[in-house]
C-alpha cells in the first residue's frame, strides 16, 4: 500500500504500440481504418479520431518487435502528474519522469511507471491541441473512427487488478463472476462510459486490445466490408456482434503485427454516483456475445507483449482462472 494520494485520472488517453513495419501499419490504421495522421516522422506516427481535440490517441513507433510501449492516462491538473510520481514510488514501482520533448511528440511533462500489474503506464496533463474534425466529412474514411474508448489488458490475477484500479479511483460498471463470485473479468471507468480499462483473465501482463469508438454500427460493418472487398479479410478475427457486457456492437481486427483493435459503438452512461455494477455469470453465454456466438480460441489466448521502461519485454505469468475453459451446456450451465 502507498500513503500518497492517487492522481485524479480523467480518462484513458492514448496507447503507444511498437510495430515492425511502420509503412504497413500506417496503411492499416490510417488508410483503411480511418485514423487521422496528426504527426509523423521516420520513426513515429501520431493518430487520432474525428472527435478528439488532443494531439493523438494512438501512437505507432517503429521497433524491433511488436509490443505495447505504454498505456497513457490523462490527469486533471499538472499537480496530478506529481501525485502519480509519488503514488507509484510509494508502491515501490519503477518510476521515470519524462519532460516535454523527451517522450512522445505533443505530450508535455509526464511520468512513466511500471505499475503493480507489470504494465508500462504513463500519466500526463499537458498535451498539444488539435483541430476539430467531427464535421470534416470530406476527410472521413474507413470506419470513421471517432475516438479512443478503452484499453483491455490480460492479467493473471483479476482481483489484484481490480484492487489496483479501485485505488486509482476507478468505478466498476460490469463483471464476469463464477458461482462463488470469483472474478473472471471486470470493466472499470473514470470517464462516464462503461470503461477506460478492462481486464481479461489470461497470461500477463499483455495487451489484449485497444478499443476505439465509432458513432454508429454501420461504420463497424463498413470496415468489415472494406476488408472483404480488398481480399484482406484475414484482419477480421471476431464479429461483428453485440456484447452482453457493455451492450456494445463490436468487431475485432488484428493489425499487420497482430495487435488487436476493437471497433466499438453504443455503450451507455455510467456517471451517476450510485451507479451499480452489473454482474454477469461466467455460465451465461450471452456475456461475451449477446447472440450466443462462440468466442474464437485466439481471442482468449493471443495478446501483445508489453515492454518495461527500458524497452525490454516484461516476463509473463499464467492466469489463475481460465474463462475460456468454462463450457456452457444446453441448460446454460457450465
Ligand atoms: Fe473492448
Amino acid at each position: 500500500m502507498t500513503s500518497s494520494p492517487a492522481p485524479d485520472v480523467v480518462r484513458s488517453a492514448y496507447a503507444q504500440l511498437a510495430v515492425t513495419d511502420l509503412d504497413a501499419s500506417r496503411r492499416f490504421w490510417a488508410d483503411l481504418l480511418g485514423f487521422h495522421v496528426q504527426y509523423e516522422d521516420a520513426g513515429v506516427l501520431c493518430l487520432r479520431g474525428t472527435d478528439e481535440l488532443t494531439h493523438h490517441s494512438l501512437v505507432l513507433r517503429q521497433g524491433g518487435m511488436a509490443a505495447l510501449d505504454h498505456l497513457s492516462y490523462r490527469v486533471r491538473t499538472p499537480e496530478d502528474v506529481d501525485r502519480a510520481e509519488r503514488f507509484f514510488a510509494g508502491l515501490g514501482c519503477p518510476v521515470r519522469r519524462v519532460p516535454r520533448g523527451q517522450g512522445t511528440p505533443g505530450v508535455g511533462d509526464a511520468v512513466r511507471v511500471v505499475d503493480p500489474l507489470g504494465f508500462p503506464v504513463e500519466f500526463f496533463h499537458d498535451i498539444d491541441h488539435a483541430e476539430r474534425l467531427i464535421q470534416r466529412f470530406d476527410l472521413h474514411r474507413g470506419a470513421q473512427i471517432a475516438r479512443l474508448d478503452h484499453f483491455n489488458i490480460c492479467t493473471p490475477d483479476i482481483p489484484n487488478a481490480y484492487a489496483h484500479y479501485e485505488s486509482l479511483g476507478f468505478g466498476c460498471s460490469e463483471t464476469i463472476e463464477g458461482d462463488e463470485h470469483e472474478l473472471y473479468a471486470a470493466w472499470m471507468y473514470r470517464k462516464q462510459t462503461v470503461h477506460d480499462v478492462a481486464f481479461t483473465g489470461g497470461a500477463g501482463p499483455r495487451l489484449h486490445h485497444v478499443g476505439v469508438a465509432t458513432h454508429e454500427s454501420h461504420q463497424v460493418l463498413r470496415i468489415a466490408d472494406v476488408l472483404g472487398a480488398l481480399n484482406e479479410q484475414h484482419h477480421i478475427e471476431r464479429g461483428p456482434g453485440r456484447h452482453g457486457v457493455s451492450n456494445a456492437f463490436y468487431l475485432y481486427l488484428r493489425d499487420p503485427d497482430g495487435h488487436r483493435v476493437e471497433i466499438y459503438t453504443s455503450d451507455y452512461y455510467t456517471g451517476d454516483p450510485d451507479h451499480e455494477t452489473y454482474r454477469w455469470s461466467v455460465h451465461d453465454d450471452r456475456r461475451r456475445d449477446f447472440w450466443g456466438n462462440a468466442v474464437i480460441e485466439s481471442w482468449y489466448k493471443e495478446a501483445s507483449p508489453v515492454l518495461d521502461l527500458d524497452g525490454n519485454p516484461q516476463p509473463v505469468s499464467d492466469a489463475l482462472l481460465d474463462e475460456s475453459a468454462v463450457r456452457v451446456g444446453a441448460d446454460g450451465l457450465g
